[in-house]
């Protein structure tokens, strides 16, 4: 197995930290974490999912303990519904039932819920302690470990209540996708093709070719550049002030009214991001001046990876139309749409109207 690793940085001043990537690299957090510039103290709770726990978490205790640690598993019932305060909550007191305090930590090992849910235990324990993210699953490592938004979901809407709060590590050994079902295996690369389109074109073509098999050594590649872009974007803008975090949200706009309008858990979210993709790829070819048949090397790509690209009748464009109004992107009443003039450019637009926005997703029939 080659566990060369690859150091992605994300240049944060005094929140700088690396994003590790390799294949077979897990074993070695333990080493990892002890060379970190900032010494983590001695005890961490390693919070993970009833799905993952089995597979890693005990080369994950191994690991800590070999390398001196004292590491408590808390494991929570995998799915959505754990990201709520209600078991963050619970996380917390387990935590202080263990012992563990200001000087402890916290290891976030899982997908997308886990890494939300323990960085936000992370950003609240003690007022905030040290996290490291081992995220499992591609969407996880493209995306949500990398540039610390924590949070949990209410029952008014996803992700309501959160903090930033950056990992001091992110370990993201692909060897770990390879315990991943198809469907969720695919859906990461709703936020890779998304990326592909916002910020680097040439790594659409290899993903629109048929047949391609994905050894470790091609998956570190396609996961060590994702990172790069997304590192860059959070580094020019951490706290999504400025502009530019928010061109991450291409298709996303439609695709979170979807989730919604959908009820969460029918589309897993990188799925409801590709029906957002093709949207706002043809709004972008009608708005931006997209090449059609650079829009049509984009629809390939999702294409090859099963995605969906047509919306079902029993979603109403109104139902979606409804929530999306109720997005956070849309608190001002001002239309922010990021639109992609050329693939591997994108920017935000104030031009495009909720009426070609609700025609673009009539368009997915
Ligand atoms: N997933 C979008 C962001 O991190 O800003």
């Amino acid at each position: 197995m080659n566990s060369q690793i690859h150091s992605v940085p994300v240049p944060l001043g005094s929140r700088a930290y690396s994003v590790l990537v390799g294949a077979g690299i897990l074993p070695q957090l333990g080493r990892l974490a002890s060379e970190l510039e900032t010494p983590l103290g001695k005890r961490c709770a390693v919070i993970t999912d009833s799905n993952v726990a089995p597979l890693y978490s005990e080369t994950v205790l191994v690991s800590l303990s070999a390398a001196g640690y004292t590491p408590t598993l808390i494991p929570v019932p995998a799915g959505e519904a754990s990201k709520n305060m209600k078991v963050a909550e619970q996380v917390c007191e387990e935590m202080i039932a263990a012992g563990l305090d200001r000087s402890s930590w916290v290891v976030a090992l899982g997908g997308g819920v886990v890494g939300d849910l323990a960085g936000f235990v992370a950003a609240i324990y003690y007022r905030g302690i040290p996290f490291v993210q081992i995220p499992t699953t591609v969407i996880s490592q493209v995306d949500s470990a990398v540039g610390g938004k924590t949070g949990v979901n209410t029952a008014h809407g996803k992700n309501l209540i959160g903090a930033f709060h950056q990992p001091r590590l992110v370990l993201a050994d692909v060897v770990t996708l390879q315990s991943l079902p198809p469907r969720e295996f695919n859906e990461g690369f709703g936020e890779i093709i998304k990326h592909a389109a916002i910020r680097d074109r040439s790594l659409l073509e290899p993903l629109a070719t048929p047949n391609l098999q994905f050894e470790p050594a091609t998956l570190a590649h396609v996961i060590r550049r994702n990172v790069e872009i997304k590192a860059a974007i959070v580094a020019g803008d951490e706290h999504e002030t400025l502009g530019l975090r928010a061109l991450l949200n291409f298709g996303h706009t439609i695709g979170h009214g979807i989730e919604n309008a959908a009820g969460y858990g029918r589309y897993l979210h990188g799925e409801a991001v590709s029906l957002g993709l093709v949207a706002a790829a043809r709004l972008s070819v009608a708005k931006a001046g997209l090449a059609p048949e650079e829009c049509q090397l984009l629809l390939d790509a999702l294409a090859r990876f099963d995605l969906p690209m047509r919306l079902p009748d029993d979603i109403s464009t109104e139902r979606l139309m409804a929530a999306l109004l109720k997005d956070k992107k849309f608190a001002q009443g001002q239309v922010r749409f990021v639109l992609c003039p050329r693939l591997g450019e994108a920017y935000l637009s104030k031009e495009v109207t909720l009426e070609e926005i609700s025609q673009s997703v009539e368009a997915l029939r």
